[in-house]
């Protein structure tokens, strides 16, 4: 595998982070957004519980024809467990090398586990259907689909489950997401016809409001609190380090503490989808 970026590197971490924060705390088995259906209460304690509806969304949505399945980005293994238990013949893919310990611990030796990025995957094998829940925002869009094409089996599928950035004006606060002309543009000459296409950002979007929470009432204060404890006893030290990263700081203060990280924001600027495609040979 070629030496990662550091923008694979803080990813990765950040990804190992939120598995071990959410995994500890909040009972969280999986890295993607939680799919909120009417009624469930928007509560930091029931993110498990719409995450489980955002797995039992996607396997609804597998055709009846699939028998063997790739997992592109599949974090912590939790969709491939419920998948294997229901009788598929799964593979996962990902290059986190810690949270690839983690799968096989999960699923031992009943799935084949790729720790390579897809970009860089090299196989003989080939599936029914290949998998990208929330992953596919990572990974090169054109390299993606020309990959998917190579390893699927005649008449096989894709199914992509990610945010999109809509083509609107203004800065959006949110990270995340191909722009979506972009990649309408490359699924468009691409060998692989629509089946079924599902706008879920109205169920995906309370996420932000959650996360938003927590950042102000939590991650926010706990950080000023430090700062002020570390002040009290070195202060000329903490000045310097304040001016030396004043540019870093403030950066990471507009990516990730700006109060319009919330759900109208994302539901504005993104657009998450269900897409799912048949391979044209
Ligand atoms: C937000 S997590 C989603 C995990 C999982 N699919 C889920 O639904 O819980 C994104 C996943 O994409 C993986 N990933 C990041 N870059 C990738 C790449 N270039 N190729 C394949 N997977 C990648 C990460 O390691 C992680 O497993």
């Amino acid at each position: 595998m070629s030496k990662k970026s550091k923008k694979e590197v803080s990813r990765e971490i950040g990804l190992e982070v939120g598995y071990l924060c959410g995994n500890y705390f909040l009972k969280m088995n999986h890295l993607h957004y939680g799919y909120w259906k009417e009624g469930l209460e928007l509560d930091i304690t029931n993110l498990h519980i719409a995450q489980d509806e955002y797995a039992k969304l996607v396997i609804s949505h597998i055709p009846k024809s699939v028998k063997t399945i790739l997992d592109v980005g599949c974090g912590t293994g939790q969709i491939d467990k419920l998948l294997l238990d229901k009788g598929f013949k799964v593979d996962c893919l990902s290059p986190s090398n810690y949270l690839n310990s983690k799968i096989r611990e999960l699923l031992g030796d009943r799935s084949n586990i790729y720790e390579s990025t897809y970009e860089e995957l090299q196989t003989e094998k080939r599936y029914d259907m290949i998998q990208f829940c929330e992953s596919f925002q990572y990974i090169d869009i054109e390299k993606a689909l020309s990959n998917t094409h190579k390893f699927l089996n005649k008449n096989g599928y894709m199914l992509i489950c990610d945010i999109f950035k809509k083509d609107v004006q203004g800065k959006c606060a949110l990270s995340g997401g191909h722009r979506l002309y972009k990649f309408n543009e490359l699924i468009g000459k691409a060998p692989f016809k629509l089946i079924e296409q599902l706008d879920i950002t109205g169920q995906t979007a309370p996420n932000m409001d959650l996360m938003n929470d927590v950042i102000q009432n939590v991650v926010r204060p706990a950080i000023n609190a430090g700062v002020r404890l570390a002040e009290s006893r070195q202060a000329t030290a903490v000045k310097v380090i304040k001016w030396l990263y004043r540019k870093k700081i403030e950066k990471l203060k507009t990516k990730y503490c700006s109060e319009n990280r919330t759900g109208e924001e994302f539901k504005k600027f993104k657009l998450y989808q269900l897409l799912l495609y048949q391979k044209i040979d």
